[in-house]
């Protein structure tokens, strides 16, 4: 028996105000207003031949640039501009799952000579970035990890690497030198796998460009 209905009446608006800002906040986000909530979220990847995701990355490369360029990190300043070594962006499932290109500056060389256990010279950089795309075909900016060598004995714990994070919002996520920097130790402790090759994983033999 509806003996309030006034009452009733006002909960049900009450509840559906509720839900409406309930869903307005949802998940499902707009490519341009989009942040990363955790930085090693996991989008479901969309099945992308390379020519796709090739596609999609040129139509998202200069916007990427603008969202790192806003962390002011000198050391990877206009890395679009190096050489890129591999052919399309690939899945990296160690960089969450997201799609990823590599590139090197001048002095990375062609990063070849570290698989055959050649160290890296000091000054040598090399920038990861990273975008995920959605089973809708929506593709967002994602993070760019940075390797930087150092000089001798400047950083003994990472074998003389620096390693940096900078989210596509453009903020320093972690710093092995400088701001935050045990947010960024896993870093070095999963690219200790390979030693050997001077903490280099180098890109997967199916992505490499035809000169390697
Ligand atoms: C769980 C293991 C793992 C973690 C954690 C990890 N990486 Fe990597 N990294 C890899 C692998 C594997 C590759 C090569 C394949 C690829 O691109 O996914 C790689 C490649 C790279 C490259 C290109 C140079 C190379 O090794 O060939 C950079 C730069 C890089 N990672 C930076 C970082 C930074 C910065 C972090 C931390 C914020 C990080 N990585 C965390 C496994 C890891």
């Amino acid at each position: 028996m509806l003996r309030n209905p006034g009452l009733i009446g006002m909960v049900v608006v009450v509840f559906w105000i509720i839900g409406y800002f309930w869903l307005a906040s949802d998940e499902n986000p707009s490519p341009t207003s989009f942040q990363p909530e955790g930085h090693f979220k996991t989008f479901h990847a969309a099945d992308n031949s390379p020519e796709r995701s090739e596609e999609l990355y040129n139509s998202l490369r200069g916007d990427m640039a603008d969202r790192y360029a806003e962390a002011s990190e000198p050391s990877v300043m206009g890395y679009q501009n190096w050489q890129r070594f591999n052919t399309a962006p690939y899945l990296s499932a160690t960089h969450g799952d997201r799609f990823v290109n590599n590139y090197g500056n001048a002095l990375a060389g062609d990063y070849t000579n570290v698989l055959t256990g050649a160290a890296m010279p000091a000054g040598a950089i090399l920038a990861k970035d990273a975008f995920a795309v959605t089973e809708e075909g929506q593709v967002f900016a994602q993070s760019l990890f940075v390797m930087e060598k150092l000089g001798a004995g400047r950083s003994p714990e990472t074998a003389d690497w620096r390693y940096v994070m900078i989210t596509a919002a453009g903020e320093v996520y972690g710093d092995s030198m400088g701001e935050n920097a045990m947010k960024v130790t896993f870093c070095h402790e999963c690219h200790q796998q390979v030693a050997g090759q001077d903490y280099l994983f180098f890109v997967p033999e199916a992505f490499r460009t035809a000169s390697r």
